[in-house]
């Protein structure tokens, strides 16, 4: 049986009312999931719901200003914590060590921009899947396990916990949110991070931006679940006259319906040789480019 919409957009509208006294603050990525969240929270609370977009330098490219544009009339606050982040980053290398420093980071951000609004509520948009991988120990999502335990809030709230993300793209489109919204890819919340293996520098970040870009632009015609670009490592090569050691990008592509399992997506040949030179041609520190043939389980989507 399908997901009642204007039920769901009902029932999670009063649980918002009943649960949040005062104000509330939502972290919103402008993915469909806290979108979704951040209307619903807007309908239930009106003004006394206050959007914080937090620019974690792990976004993807243009990302930050579109959203803020998407989102002003919300009365969406940004706030720029590229340093923060990345400081907390530098020479970190565990995949899951780097989950939880995003988590943290984020809340810690939260918390401060909570206090100077003063709301006690914080809202997010972790849907069923998310929840299934954190408490089964696949993964600390960053806005499940990867929360840090002790945070100041008197309470979370999480309206769209139990939906899978094809009902949440239809409760965003009854919502009346704009199709770059509802039907986006999903992206991880601890973002770019977890696109490069291994430690996380400004020149990797870089390169992996626009790695992306490019992928996100030359797929959208085959319409993929997701896909993305990842940095893996670093290989030889040659440039113009000379050898290069330069960075290996992985791409993905992936078809799935819930994320839990994943196949990887056929691509025309001609599709994947125009990829791979875009991404060796406009970045200048990319060796190779690789495309993974992995589907979930055993690979996870994301390479960390
Ligand atoms: P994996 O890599 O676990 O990804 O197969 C499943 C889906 O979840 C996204 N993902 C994350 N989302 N925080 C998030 O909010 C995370 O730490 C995280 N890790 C993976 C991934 O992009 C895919 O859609």
């Amino acid at each position: 049986m399908g997901l009642d919409v204007e039920r769901f957009i009902e029932d999670a509208i009063s649980e918002i009312r009943q649960e949040v006294k005062g104000k509330a603050i939502i972290g919103l990525s402008g993915g469909v999931d806290s979108s979704a969240c951040a209307i619903l929270a807007r309908r239930a609370l009106g003004d006394r719901l206050v959007p914080v977009y937090v620019d974690s330098g792990l976004m993807r490219r243009f990302e930050s200003d579109r959203i803020e544009e998407l989102f002003k009339e919300l009365g969406l606050v940004r706030v720029n914590a590229e340093e923060r982040f990345l400081s907390a980053l530098k020479g970190v290398v565990d995949p899951e060590e780097k989950r939880m420093i995003v988590g943290e980071t984020f809340i810690r951000v939260f918390e401060e921009e909570a206090k100077r609004v003063g709301a006690e509520y914080l809202l997010q948009g972790t849907i069923y899947p998310d929840r299934i991988e954190s408490e089964g120990g696949i993964k600390a999502h960053h806005n499940v396990g990867g929360l840090p335990l002790k945070m100041e809030f008197r309470g979370i709230v999480e309206p769209i916990r139990d939906l899978y993300k094809d009902e949440v793209r239809e409760v965003a489109r009854a919502l009346g949110l704009p199709m770059e919204i509802s039907e986006r890819m999903p992206y991880p919340g601890p973002g770019l991070a977890v696109r490069i293996v291994g430690e996380i520098t400004k020149e990797k970040l870089e390169a992996v931006r626009t790695a992306n870009a490019i992928v996100e632009e030359e797929m959208l015609k085959f319409k993929p679940w997701q896909a993305f670009a990842a940095v893996l490592g670093q290989a030889t090569g040659v440039k113009g006259d000379n050898r290069v050691y330069g960075w290996v990008v992985a791409v993905r592509a992936v078809t799935s319906r819930d994320a839990m399992t994943a196949d990887v997506l056929e691509l025309p040949w001609s599709a994947m040789r125009r990829i791979s030179s875009r991404i060796t041609g406009e970045i200048p520190g990319v060796s190779r480019v690789v495309y993974d043939i992995t589907p979930k389980p055993p690979g996870t989507i994301e390479f960390e």
